[in-house]
């Protein structure tokens, strides 16, 4: 059995992508321009992204039994993803995510998670062994919050370094996963979501890493976007703007995936970096991403990236 030195428990969907010039406004019918299926889920995003970049990984997660399903774990064969957690449900259909995306590169989204909410306790225990063994665990909330949960309490019962990324943000999130969170990593929307506070700058954005600290977070990062990030942890509790380069975004669909990808391949194989020098890494591996049209089909690969990223 391979080791993994990142482990993903999280979400697989069939990306049903439509391009069009502008977001339809509720009840309105828009033309689009162009309409695509692709890879999806941000567990899965999250894993290919740090896989792409060199990373040994392995995904937990559930699919339905159908030609979705059947694709997707193909889809991570050619990721070199292994396939062994990748768990077929019988009685739900793999996940899908309806996305209209913009001439701005904006999208709109809305998941139906289907088989996602099937992964349960006993496929977390079959991959136990991989999870104690890892350096890094990454999880999100498109699968049930409770297996988030156990699985983060797994990864940190063995000393494995958690990601989480309370995407789709919940409001009542469970006070556990701060504490069980040694990195907690959200975007503006799912900030504002988590603490009532809208976050519209790298201020707001400091002032609301302060309060998920205050929850018993031990560092908290919070994306921006083109704005780069903020981040901020109890050992150095002032918040710190982490900017991004400028690019002219084609797609963001996925880049907050391909950012948090990125940062678990850093914490596990170049752990002695400053965690802001991971940020900043990280950051312009998501810039990277925007650049072109799709989900994973926009993550770079380490092959085409500066070497001074590694
Ligand atoms: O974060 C982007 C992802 O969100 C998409 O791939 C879609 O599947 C949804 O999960």
């Amino acid at each position: 059995m391979a080791v993994a030195e990142v482990v993903v428990v999280g979400s697989c969907m069939t990306d049903l992508v439509s391009l069009t010039p502008r977001l339809p406004k509720a009840g309105e019918t828009i033309h689009g321009h162009k309409f695509f299926t692709g890879f999806g889920g941000k567990g899965a995003n999250q894993c290919v992204q740090a896989a792409r970049l060199g990373a040994k990984t392995s995904m937990i997660c559930k699919v339905g039994k159908d030609s979705f399903g059947n694709d997707y774990i193909e889809n991570f064969k050619k990721n070199g993803i292994p396939t062994e957690f990748v768990n077929q449900a019988e009685d739900a259909a793999t996940g899908a995510a309806s996305i209209v995306v913009n001439s701005e590169g904006q999208n709109f989204i809305v998941i139906v998670a289907g088989a996602n909410l099937l992964l349960n306790s006993n496929d977390l225990k079959r991959a136990a062994h991989v999870i104690s063994k890892a350096k890094v665990m990454v999880c999100q909330l498109e699968i049930s919050p409770a297996i988030s949960l156990e699985a983060m309490k797994m990864a940190q019962a063995s000393g494995v370094k958690t990601l989480f990324n309370p995407a789709p943000a919940l409001a009542d999130l469970n006070q556990e996963f701060y504490t069980h969170s040694d990195i907690f990593c959200c975007n503006e929307s799912e900030a504002e979501i988590l603490t009532g506070i809208a976050v519209g700058n790298a201020e707001d954005a400091g002032r609301v890493g302060c309060i998920l600290l205050e929850r018993g977070c031990k560092t908290v990062i919070v994306t921006l976007g083109p704005e780069g990030c903020v981040m901020v942890s109890t050992k150095a509790p002032t918040p710190k703007h982490v900017p991004a380069q400028k690019v002219t975004p084609v797609d963001t669909t996925g880049a907050g995936d391909s950012f948090v990808g990125a940062l678990a391949f850093y914490l596990a194989y170049y752990p002695q970096l400053p965690l802001e020098e991971m940020v900043k890494r990280s950051n312009c591996i998501a810039s990277i991403s925007v650049q072109t049209t799709g989900t994973q089909t926009s993550y770079p690969y380490r092959k085409s990236l500066p070497q001074n990223l590694f």
